[in-house]
């Protein structure tokens, strides 16, 4: 597969240099199919969903519920009913965090959440807990980034009872450290605790089986799939969906009303009130032809192995550079780095890296407490997609060393 040429983005110039695009855990860059799609979705058949039986009403829908099936598909997912459409990762937890809570949390009661989380798996918790007098508990990272299983054990064996729920990514976006989930969802069910996964950047770098993983909840956006912005995913086991309230209330998610009572719809529907983003969520059907085909190609994986392997030697190599997330196993490692440079602040580093055409990103990355863990307030952060290529690592360490030269 020649995957370059499905993205355009990637023939752009900055600063008269080629782009080294090298920011995808935050976004990554759409392949043509999926441009195209919105495009014609937004000429021909811009109709709101559900609601009306005119063509371009019912084309729209069809569209849409085509990317649920996709979707559907994508995670190994039994029905559509297991798939609720959001806005993002974000809108998904946050989903999860406010329903689930109102109908199984109490007072003195917690949620465990491990320490790499994002931001977007942590404060919707704190809001919900302060909401119903429940607390958070918290499982560490060891120096390399990994969890302690045994921990995990012990935790929730203590907190036998009291522990609601574990909330935990699958790929921490500041370490890139791939979770051992399997093994948490056992645990987690050996207690009768449900576990829910943000797959924010889990998701991109395999396909994910949520039967295989036993998961009651995996959250995940489009835009970083190559779908477009706008469009996230819900997958939750059918009987909490089903026993969980509503979240948001409108149009779409009822099934009559009265000023005295409203009943809801049936899932997904209930999960999806007001008019979604519907052409973004019909972009799931290129969008994960194209990850799923990337997945598949030797060649490509290989490529992603050989610049892993490549930027975990030589990162370390660069004097006073310091690399978080270097798991005992290599292959428990997504093509994502995280560093911290001695004498040179990560915007210092990301702005002159920007000038010579790489796009990194730089800052907290929204894991305050992971950073502040390590004894640091920033990071520079490289993150990898299958169609960045080896000499774009060698051009981004020799730009690196520079940039760093420039500072001391
Ligand atoms: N969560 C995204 C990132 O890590 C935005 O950059």
């Amino acid at each position: 597969m020649d995957v370059r040429q499905h993205f355009p983005a990637l023939d752009r110039q900055i600063y008269g240099k080629p782009l080294i695009y090298f920011d995808n855990a935050a976004t990554a860059q759409r392949p043509r199919a999926v441009l195209d799609l919105q495009e014609r979705l937004a000429l021909e058949s811009n109709g709101n969903i559900h609601r009306a039986i005119h063509t371009l009403s019912a084309e729209a829908t069809d569209r849409y519920e085509a990317g649920r099936e996709a979707v559907r598909r994508y995670l190994n997912a039994p029905a559509r009913e297991n798939v609720i459409l959001t806005s993002g990762t974000t809108a998904s937890i946050n989903l999860v965090a406010a329903c689930f809570t109102q109908r199984f949390v109490g007072p003195g009661d917690r949620i465990l959440v491990s320490e790499a989380e994002h931001h977007s798996n942590l404060v919707p918790w704190q809001l919900a807990c302060s909401r119903c007098g429940a607390k958070l508990a918290v499982l560490p990272v060891d120096e390399r980034g990994e969890i302690s299983l045994d921990e995990l054990d012990r935790q929730l064996r203590e907190g036998a009872g009291k522990i609601r729920l574990v909330a935990v990514t699958h790929v921490s976006n500041i370490l890139g450290v791939i979770n051992p989930v399997r093994e948490i969802v056992e645990i987690a069910h050996r207690y009768e605790v449900p576990v829910l996964l943000d797959g924010a950047q889990g998701i991109v770098h395999a396909p994910v089986d949520v039967q295989a993983l036993d998961c009651d909840f995996y959250a995940f956006s489009g835009h970083k799939i190559y779908a477009p912005t706008g469009i996230g995913v819900l997958y939750g086991k059918r009987e909490w969906l089903e026993a969980m309230p509503p979240y948001m209330g409108g149009g779409e998610m009822i099934d009559t009303v009265t000023f005295e009572e409203t009943t809801y719809a049936p899932l997904p529907l209930k999960f999806e009130a007001g008019t979604p983003n519907f052409t973004a969520a019909a972009c799931f059907v290129p969008a994960l032809a194209v990850a799923r085909e990337m997945a598949d190609d030797p060649a490509l994986q290989e490529n992603l192995r050989a610049m892993r392997d490549y930027l975990l030697e030589e990162l370390p190599k660069i004097e006073g550079l310091h690399l978080y997330g270097t798991p005992r196993d290599p292959e428990k490692k997504i093509p994502l780095f995280s560093c911290a440079v001695e004498g040179a602040f990560p915007a210092d580093l990301a702005q002159i890296l920007d000038k010579m055409g790489i796009a990194v990103r730089s800052g907290h990355n929204c894991a305050e407490p992971l950073l502040r863990r390590y004894g640091l307030t920033s990071v520079l952060r490289a993150s990898l997609a299958p169609y960045n290529t080896l000499s774009e690592c060698e051009a981004f360490v020799k730009a690196l060393r520079r940039a760093i030269q420039m500072l001391r």
